[in-house]
């Protein structure tokens, strides 16, 4: 399984890359704005940093950057997603999962354009980004689960049909809004590419007690030990 970044920030996306090897980043206009910086400002500089690291191209580290949000119609949909698309090959445009994002992101595909079919929350929203060859699908686990959602069979639902219709790896399905290591590991089990979160939840995934508790038993024999 992947692991994507959900950040705009460049320390972090640099720290995920070089430490952790993550495969991707996701943005959306929330992680931007905590970047602290303008919108062209923020995603000029992770395209460039991707090209400083030669990652050039979406098949070796795709980006995923969101169409301002208040667009409602396909057309003005295209045409902002041009724009960014232009910024940098590794660009995935996030469209949202409306009848006119899904009319977008149809247009935005055959004209070679990869798209990143955002906000889903149902699997048959999901099946639309398979029917329109999105590169992504992005269904939100921790939204639905933080109101009392278990998401385990929604996740496997989707890989299902995916698997059941041929979308299954050329639409990949990018767990999003994941909060919790549990989270990560019920989208592994469920078959899921990828998974997308903070930098905190997977450093959080390397925690257990027993691994602390374990290391502490072993340094006190350690220290019982003579070296020679
Ligand atoms: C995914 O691509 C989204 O950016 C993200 O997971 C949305 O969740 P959040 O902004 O609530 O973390």
């Amino acid at each position: 399984m992947k692991y994507f970044l959900d950040s705009a920030k460049l320390d972090e996306i640099d720290y995920a890359y070089h430490a952790f090897g993550i495969d991707g980043v996701t943005t959306n206009p929330r992680h931007i704005m905590l970047s602290g910086k303008p919108f062209l400002t923020a995603i000029h500089l992770i395209a460039d940093w991707v090209e400083k690291e030669g990652l050039t191209g979406w098949e070796k580290f795709p980006v995923s950057v969101e169409i301002d949000p208040h667009i409602e119609q396909a057309d003005p949909m295209v045409e902002a997603a041009r724009k960014i698309a232009a910024i940098s090959p590794n660009f995935a445009i996030k469209i949202p999962a409306t009848e006119q994002g899904v009319i977008a992101a149809r247009r935005l595909e055959a004209e070679g354009i990869r798209t990143n079919l955002t906000l889903v929350f149902s699997p048959a929203q999901a099946i639309w980004a398979g029917k329109t060859g999105s590169l992504f699908v992005s269904p939100f686990i921790g939204w639905k689960e933080a109101n009392g959602e278990d998401c385990r069979q929604y996740i496997k639902d989707i890989v299902d049909i995916y698997k059941n219709y041929g979308f299954y790896g050329k639409t990949q399905i990018i767990c999003a809004a994941i909060r919790t290591p549990k989270q990560i590991v019920d989208c592994a089990v469920a078959g899921a590419d990828i998974v997308t979160t903070g930098l905190a939840v997977y450093q959080d995934s390397f925690k257990h007690a027993y691994t602390d508790q374990g290391i502490k038993t072993f340094c006190d024999a350690w220290d019982h030990t003579a070296l020679e």
